[in-house]
């Protein structure tokens, strides 16, 4: 797995959005897109998935240039996205909403995922496997989200402020959940604007804003350098 944005810029209509960015996700890390609201962070998701037009630059996933192929390829080809919004089926069971988003991706030769692995990452899901969507909280639909995105059998996970939101036990759960598929070999890619969450599991990082990437380095680097946090990242 490998992917390299070079120059890339999007317009929403006759909005400019992303101006040139420049971003490299490399198999087995986690690498996370920082910055304040508004700073383009889910316009560089949905432009990795295709969703928001290219106007200019390449995106390059294990080689082959995506700009311009439509999302449904997008992902078939490996790409999983967890967008913020945690839109799950209401009317459908958890299981349910899990077995309708089973694809044999091709993450799975290495992944296999299936109702079984998907609950015993997220125990809760288990419990509550013949429950309605429209009755989990937002941490439980959170998970249902991401065992979604998993039954795709992505290589590469896109994982949109995963913790907005969520009540501070379910963050520590997520956190650790997320290091779990970091070590089971899956590569992320994470937008997000809590610092101290994404320092507990990113490996590196790139901080936006307005539309461009003013800093880059591994996470460790970020977490000391008051400079760069102070001038992107606090509010
Ligand atoms: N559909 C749209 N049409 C026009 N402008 C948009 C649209 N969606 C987002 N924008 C604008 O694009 C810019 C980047 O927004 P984006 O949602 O990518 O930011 P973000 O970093 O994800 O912010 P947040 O932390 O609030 O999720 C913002 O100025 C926003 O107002
Ligand atoms: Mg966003």
């Amino acid at each position: 797995m490998h992917l390299q944005l070079d120059d890339v810029h999007t317009h929403y209509g006759s909005s400019h959005i992303l101006f040139g960015i420049h971003l490299e996700v490399t198999e087995g890390r986690v690498v996370c897109l920082l910055g304040r609201n508004g700073a383009g962070k889910t316009t560089t998701m949905r432009t990795i998935m295709g969703l928001a037009r290219t106007s200019r630059g390449k995106i390059a996933y294990n080689g082959k240039n995506i700009v311009g192929a439509e999302p449904h390829d997008i992902a078939r080809m490996g790409i999983g996205f967890v967008p913020d919004d945690r839109i799950i089926f209401p009317d459908l069971t958890v299981r349910e909403n899990l077995e309708i988003a089973a694809r044999k991706g091709p993450g799975a030769e290495k992944f296999d995922w299936t109702i079984d692995k998907i609950y015993d990452l997220f125990p809760v899901l288990r419990r509550l496997d013949r429950h309605m969507g429209a009755y989990l909280s937002g941490g439980e639909q959170q998970m249902l989200t991401v065992g979604r995105t998993l039954m795709g059998n992505p290589l590469l996970l896109l994982l949109d402020e995963p913790v907005e939101g969520v009540a501070p036990i379910v963050v520590q759960e997520l956190g650790e959940k997320i290091r779990t598929l970091k070590a089971m070999g899956l590569t992320i890619l994470m937008a997000e604007q809590n610092l101290h969450f994404a320092t507990q599991i990113s490996d590196y990082a790139y901080v936006i804003e307005k539309g461009l990437i003013r800093y880059q380095g591994t996470m460790v680097d970020l977490a000391e350098n008051e400079q760069v946090k102070q001038k992107y990242l606090m509010i």
